[in-house]
Formats: C-alpha cells, sequence, structure tokens
C-alpha cells in the first residue's frame, strides 16, 4: 500500500447482527481515530413474519428470515455488506474438558478425542473450536514443569452444521458478506464485559430462554440456559387476566413493576415469574461460588426483557451482589444528544454490538 493511500484510507463501515427469536437487532460501526463510532442501528420484531404477536419467540424458516433481514437493513440504512453474525446459543453445545500434558502441536487432536465424551452426536456433524482458559498466576508458579508438561482447561465449542447452513443460506439471501459467526455469549461478553472486572454473571434474559454466563478475567467459565424468557410473563399474564396476547404484551412494557396500585395484579404475576428465574439464576451464581471459592462480584444484565420497568429493584433483592445494566453503547463513539436513549437501549444491542466490535477488529 502507498504512503498516500493509507493517508487517505477509506473509512470501512461494518455490521453486526443478531437474529433473535422475538427480534433482529443490527449495528453498524466504523473506525475513525482508533474508536468505534456508531453510524446506524436497528431493530425488528420478528413475530408478523410468524403471524404471533410482537415480543414472542419465533422460529421461522430461512426465507421470511431473509426478508426480515432485507427489511431491517432497509429500515436502518446500512450501507455495508461487510459483518459477522451471532449464532443462537441453542444452537451449540458448550463443555470446559481437562487436557492431559501432551505437546502444543497435538492440542487440536486430543480435544478432539476429549470432547467426543460430551458430544452426543457423531463429531463429523459439527463444527469444533476451543481455547485454552490460561491458568492464574499462583496456580501456575506451583505447577512444576514447562508449559507443556501441565494438564490444560479448555473450553470447546460445537456447533451442529445444520445450524450454520442455515446462517449461510440466510446471509446468501440477503446478500451480506459475513467473514465469521460465533456464538452470542462470546459476542455479549466482549460488548458488556470491562477489562478488571473479576469474576462477573451476565444475565441475558431474551424472549424464549434466559441465558447465566459467568465470566473469570474475560473468560466464559460457566454457561446455563434456563428455558423461559420474557413471553413467558406475558403469555402467563394474559391467561390470568384474560386479555390477548397483545394487551398482556403492551401493559407488560408500558407498567412492568411500576403501575401503581390500580395495576396490583400485573405486578404479582410478573413477580411471581422473574422470582422463579431469580432464584435459578442465584442457584447458578451459588453453586459457583461454592465450587471455585470464587466471589461473584457483579451482575449484568442484558437482553429486552431486563428493560422491565422495576426490573433492577427487584433483581437487586434477587443477588446479593451489585446489579447493573449492561452499557454496550459506552463502547462506541456515539452522539452525546441521544445518551438517554443509548442508555435505555443497551439492554437489547449487547450481542450485535459485540458482532460489530469483533468484525471491526479484523480491519487493523
Ligand atoms: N420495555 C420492555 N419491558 C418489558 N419487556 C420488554 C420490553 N421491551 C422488550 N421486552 C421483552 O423482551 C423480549 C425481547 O428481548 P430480546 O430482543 O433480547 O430477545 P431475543 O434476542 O429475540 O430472544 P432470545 O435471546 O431468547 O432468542 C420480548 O419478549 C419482549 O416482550
Ligand atoms: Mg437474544
Amino acid at each position: 500500500m502507498s504512503f498516500f493511500s493509507s493517508i487517505f484510507k477509506k473509512e470501512i463501515s461494518v455490521l453486526g447482527l443478531d437474529i433473535g427469536s422475538s427480534a433482529i437487532k443490527v449495528v453498524q460501526l466504523k473506525k475513525k481515530r482508533g474508536r468505534a463510532v456508531l453510524e446506524t442501528y436497528g431493530e425488528l420484531a420478528l413475530g408478523p413474519y410468524a403471524g404471533v404477536e410482537i415480543g414472542r419467540a419465533t422460529s421461522l424458516p430461512i426465507d421470511k428470515t431473509v426478508e426480515a433481514v432485507r427489511d431491517i437493513l432497509r429500515e436502518a440504512k446500512t450501507t455495508t455488506v461487510s459483518c459477522g453474525a451471532a449464532l443462537p446459543l441453542a444452537s451449540s453445545l458448550i463443555s470446559f474438558i481437562n487436557v492431559p500434558p501432551v505437546p502444543d502441536k497435538q492440542l487440536g487432536e486430543v480435544i478432539s478425542l476429549e470432547a467426543r465424551k460430551y458430544i452426543p452426536v457423531p463429531l463429523s456433524e459439527v463444527m469444533l473450536d476451543y481455547s485454552i482458559i490460561p491458568r492464574e498466576e499462583s496456580y501456575a508458579d506451583n505447577d512444576a514443569g514447562g508449559a507443556e508438561q501441565q494438564s490444560k482447561d479448555a473450553l470447546v465449542v460445537a456447533i451442529h452444521n445444520e445450524f450454520v447452513n442455515n446462517y449461510q443460506s440466510i446471509m446468501a439471501g440477503t446478500g451480506l458478506a459475513p467473514s465469521f459467526y460465533e456464538i452470542e455469549i462470546f459476542s455479549c461478553i466482549r460488548a458488556v464485559v470491562d477489562q478488571g472486572v473479576s469474576t462477573c454473571m451476565i444475565i441475558d434474559f431474551g424472549a424464549r430462554a434466559t441465558k447465566l454466563y459467568i465470566v473469570e478475567r474475560g473468560m466464559l467459565r460457566s454457561s446455563h440456559i434456563i428455558n423461559k424468557g420474557s413471553q413467558d410473563i406475558t403469555l402467563s399474564l394474559a391467561k390470568a387476566m384474560s386479555v390477548s396476547i397483545s394487551e398482556a404484551e403492551n401493559m407488560k412494557r408500558v407498567h412492568g413493576l411500576k403501575g401503581g396500585p390500580e395495576y396490583k395484579e400485573l405486578s404479582e404475576i410478573i413477580t411471581v415469574n422473574l422470582d422463579y428465574m431469580f432464584y435459578e439464576a442465584n442457584s447458578t451464581l451459588l453453586n459457583y461460588q461454592k465450587k471455585y471459592r470464587k466471589n461473584v462480584a457483579k451482575v449484568i444484565l442484558t437482553g429486552g426483557g431486563a428493560l422491565l420497568k422495576g426490573f433492577t429493584d427487584l433483581a437487586k433483592i434477587g443477588f446479593q451482589t451489585e446489579v447493573i445494566y449492561a452499557d454496550p453503547f459506552n463502547k462506541l463513539e456515539t452522539p452525546a444528544f441521544l445518551a438517554e436513549e443509548f442508555a435505555q437501549a443497551g439492554p437489547e444491542f449487547a450481542v450485535a454490538i459485540g458482532v460489530a466490535l469483533r468484525r471491526l477488529s479484523e480491519l487493523e
């Protein structure tokens, strides 16, 4: 590259795409003076494409998903096809395995062999990826021998080929050119965990499921899915209060837990649902603390379900630790006058922002 072309290098834009069960989120970024600058972002509910209410989880065929992705790209006025895409946690199998001491060049082979014990389908049907979890210094110091003589802990991710093939068809249909697919966990961690926070738990309260990730020094250490999400609150509201699903969804979003005395029943039903979720999440947290003798210092809330009014107050009672809203937009340069809007939208856009940040870092 010539001197001039590097000075006048065109700013390249990239997209992060998160196709959730109830809504697609897209974020477009570009790099300017070393900072990630937000260019545009948008969200689109998938319910109407499946003939169900907004806010509900869907399982759309490929052609309908393509239609929806095209619509959101048009609405958000995106201007690039260069992107990455998040895959749902449910498409993957995540395991933590201990690898016996072997030379580094044999690691991949040994991990595939070990992984077979954890993966209930033939390895030819999955894409396998792994990363070695770095040892803590104190631990490594006590271990005799060089790095190759020590056993290692590895995080192994297996994704069913079928999911990847489906995503490839979706991307081909929309004309987007993704350079990678990654499980939404890793996008989310990149977008919401700050360096230096020792151990935290991320809760992604989506429409279909609630996902719990425990992260230590930036590395995933444990993940769980609770098969209940924010749509289950809506469904139980509709049933208990004899209202339509869209009315229930509307009440949930407008009043949440802050509807006042005339919405006592609404608050009670929401609280019962959330109590179950917080109970499960808290058990996961306490089990982890006990097993690894680690203190989980922070709970970070993401996902559209966490936007419920009064959600943090209840979460603070549910966990004996600091609880905060994810603020992934603070990793980006954004117009100051919209600060309030970004603080609100943060929890929903964590995954899409994390994907876009990775795509942007590939340009360096
Ligand atoms: N202001 C709000 N108050 C309460 N709930 C809300 C609010 N906004 C959105 N939700 C709920 O959040 C859910 C959507 O969240 P999100 O977009 O994170 O889910 P998703 O990514 O599509 O789902 P999943 O991750 O489970 O596949 C819907 O069920 C919706 O009802
Ligand atoms: Mg989601």
